[in-house]
């Protein structure tokens, strides 16, 4: 299969291009298209053997189920019932946007989609993009971060291609995504709802329609409010899942701890041979020396951090590094879902006390 890059204007999409999309979407092929998150690997999410190319082209386990992208919230009843008051509510606060939700499914949602569970994952994303292709092609659309399994999710169009080169009929070529990281996933059959993933809606920004009565799945030990004895992890949860390929070591601790232990830990690695790149804040950039120094973003901006991340993992696979040293960011906002990134990309974490 030749795989094309379309250009497409991510602000206002040219019909003919998404026409163009939608009717290999119809045809039961696949697009990569831009979200607000991460770039999408879409196929007709009712379409069996529409989807199961997606898994070919991933490599992906068939165990590992598909979030289904739709238009308008008010196509969420004919993908899972029944639909709580609580899902309305979040969709009127947080959709189109980041937010995934996990309902029980219809039968309408074929058990290649679910991984032949009782939920479905729907998502209605803000991207005009995403909007307009699934408007056209008139049908919700399953789609998996379009990545290499076990890669990190793509936020370029280039990202798609390394990857995905050969085995997507389209990649639609919107820039950067304006996220950066995946959408929260939200699991709305449990009681209280539980977080499965951070991502794109923070969990104050839930919790601010949720109230308190949110636990959170994974590094919830930096969230407040975590519980998640007895909670069942989403199959895709697993660790070394949003890794890149160069070794990752995770420093978390005060700024003045962190620093001098990378430093430390950087000098070792060069002693022994290694090539090391640091992965840094903004506010390290005057204490770190500028050689294989990838500032990811400021400490108090977060969103600009999240939006850069997998890039920063991507550009540093790529030139040719052993291992990377990474200090760890704020559990605030954005914060938490870069944190969880981070935690499943290390190879190592070290907490740097001074006790
Ligand atoms: O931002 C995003 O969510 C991006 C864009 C393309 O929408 N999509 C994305 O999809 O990140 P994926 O497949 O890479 O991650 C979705 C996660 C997986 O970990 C999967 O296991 C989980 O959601 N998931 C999907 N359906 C589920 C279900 N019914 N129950 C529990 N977890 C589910
Ligand atoms: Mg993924």
């Amino acid at each position: 299969m030749i795989t094309q890059i379309k250009r497409i204007n991510p602000k206002v999409p040219e019909s003919e291009v998404i026409e163009q999309a939608a009717a290999v979407i119809n045809a039961g092929r696949l697009v990569a298209f831009p979200t607000e998150t991460v770039y999408g690997l879409g196929a007709d999410a009712l379409n069996e053997a529409a989807v199961k190319k997606i898994f070919a082209a991933k490599e992906r386990p068939f165990h590992d189920p598909i979030i289904v992208h739709i238009a308008d919230a008010a196509d969420l009843p004919r993908l899972a019932n029944p639909v709580p008051q609580i899902a309305y509510n979040l969709a009127a606060a947080f959709w189109p946007g980041p937010l995934t939700l996990i309902l029980p499914r219809t039968s309408l949602v074929p058990d290649v989609i679910t991984a032949g569970g009782p939920t479905v994952a729907v998502r209605c994303p803000a991207h005009p993009v995403a909007q307009a292709l699934i408007a056209a092609a008139g049908t919700p659309i399953g789609a998996p971060s379009a990545n290499r399994f076990s890669r990190t999710s793509p936020t370029t169009a280039q990202h798609v291609y390394e990857d995905l080169r050969g085995r997507v009929d389209i990649i639609l070529d919107g820039g950067s995504t304006p996220v950066g990281v995946e959408s929260t996933v939200l699991d709305l059959t449990r009681e209280p709802p539980l977080v499965l993933r951070p991502g794109g809606v923070p969990l104050e920004a839930l919790r601010a329609i949720l109230g308190d009565g949110l636990w959170v799945m994974g590094n919830g030990a930096e969230v407040e409010g975590y519980k998640a004895e007895g909670a069942l992890p989403s199959p895709g949860m697993m660790d070394r899942h949003y890794a890149p390929r160069t070794p990752l070591w995770l420093f978390d601790g005060p700024d003045t701890l962190v620093r001098p232990a990378m430093l430390e830990a950087r000098r070792k690695a060069l002693v022994a041979g290694q090539r090391v790149a640091l992965m840094a804040a903004a506010e390290d950039e005057p204490f770190f020396p500028a050689e294989q120094l990838y500032i990811v973003g400021s400490l108090t901006n977060l969103e600009g951090a999240a939006q850069n991340l997998f890039r920063t993992m991507r550009a540093i696979d790529r030139a040719g590094i052993d291992l990377i040293l990474c200090r760890n960011f704020p559990a605030v906002g954005l914060g938490a879902a870069i944190r969880d990134r981070l935690r499943r990309a290390a190879e190592k974490q070290l907490t740097i006390t001074n006790y």
